[in-house]
């Protein structure tokens, strides 16, 4: 016999389905909802054994306390998710974040105080271990009875689980803004287009003549001045034209060689060049690109060359781009084997 309880037990512990505990069976009423009662071979408890009686005095209103902080727990998320929303506002979002989650770890704790069965739960020690049978009745019991305790909340449990939604879709709000934006098709394209003048950033045309043997000079396509992934460097690497890669023939009239400025290792501008060697510099990990060579890195970092511009001069001396660049400018995003 145990003494909480009351409950008695024979040697193979099987009851009938309706057994109560602390009682004959039959000599008292049965739960509310008894169709809703899971068929366990384990003695059913009935929904007024004081072990399972909340210790709440006044039941009613202490749920509605309860269901009072969760409903404050969800506007607070909500507030959080819309105040990061609208830009973010650090006082704000801590002020909302901090009674959402105030609100819910006191609804939780009232809940497991107030609402849940107050016990005491004793079982009398058994002389061996039992059974594969009362092991799998003990455990179909165990989860039996779970359901039937969170069925008595049921609409507390709801309201609980769309608080826990609500921040569950607010908390990944950072995570997927501190993404940026998408970068679309910005970062594949330029603003070079076929037939693109060739200015500098004050918006200058570029003309034949205006470089010597050994100038450069950064231009971009006209009304993108300063743009960064536009930004090119024009140099002037000879008076009449050559080749940089089998193909290329015709991209470099009058000894005029055009290639993106942004570094293929990490963006950095590439604007120092070295006559002598015929070679681009890159200042920010010393880079090193073969002007003659289709801008081949032969030193540092780079991983692949810059993209070269096809260049022509027009009937009235004005450079020009032949067509686009024909592959994406800038560093690894656009890594190929
Ligand atoms: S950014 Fe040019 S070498 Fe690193």
């Amino acid at each position: 016999m145990n003494r909480e309880t009351g409950v008695q037990s024979d040697g193979d512990r099987i009851y009938e389905p309706d057994y109560v505990p602390g009682h004959a069976s039959g000599d008292r009423p049965m739960p509310e909802n008894r169709d809703e009662v899971p068929d366990s071979p384990l003695p059913l408890v009935a929904l007024d054994d004081p072990h399972l009686m909340p210790a709440a005095k006044n039941v009613k209103h202490t749920e509605r306390w309860i269901a009072f902080l969760i409903v404050l727990a969800s506007l607070g998320f909500a507030g959080y998710g819309a105040v990061y929303w609208q830009g973010g506002q650090p006082q704000l979002e801590g002020l909302t974040l901090g009674i959402g989650l105030l609100s819910i770890g006191a609804a939780l704790a009232a809940w497991g105080k107030y609402l849940l069965p107050r016990g005491p739960f004793v079982e009398e020690r058994h002389d061996m271990r039992s059974s594969d049978t009362e092991r799998e009745q003990m455990a179909a019991a165990v989860i039996d009875r779970g359901k039937l305790v969170m069925r008595r909340r049921g609409f507390l449990g709801k309201m609980l689980a769309g608080a826990a939604g609500i921040l569950g879709v607010v908390i990944a709000f950072p995570v997927i803004r501190s993404l940026g934006p998408l970068p679309k098709l910005a970062l594949d394209k330029t603003n070079w287009r076929k037939g693109s003048y060739l200015v500098t950033i004050h918006g200058r045309k570029i003309k034949e003549d205006d470089l010597e043997v050994g100038g450069i000079i950064t231009v971009f396509p006209p009304g993108y001045e300063g743009n960064a992934m536009d930004q090119t460097v024009l140099l002037r690497a000879s008076t009449s034209p050559f080749t940089t890669k089998a193909g290329r023939e015709t991209w470099t009239p009058k000894g005029y060689v055009a290639y993106s400025k942004v570094c293929t290792h990490a963006g950095c501008p590439v604007g120092l060049y070295q006559e002598q060697t015929q070679q681009l510099l890159c200042p920010c990990h010393q880079s090193v690109f073969d002007v003659l060579d289709g801008a081949q890195p032969v030193f540092g970092p780079a991983p692949r060359p810059l993209p070269q511009l096809p260049l022509m001069i027009d009937s009235e001396g004005y450079l020009r781009a032949q067509q686009p660049y024909d592959q994406p400018v800038g560093p690894g995003f656009w890594e190929r084997s």
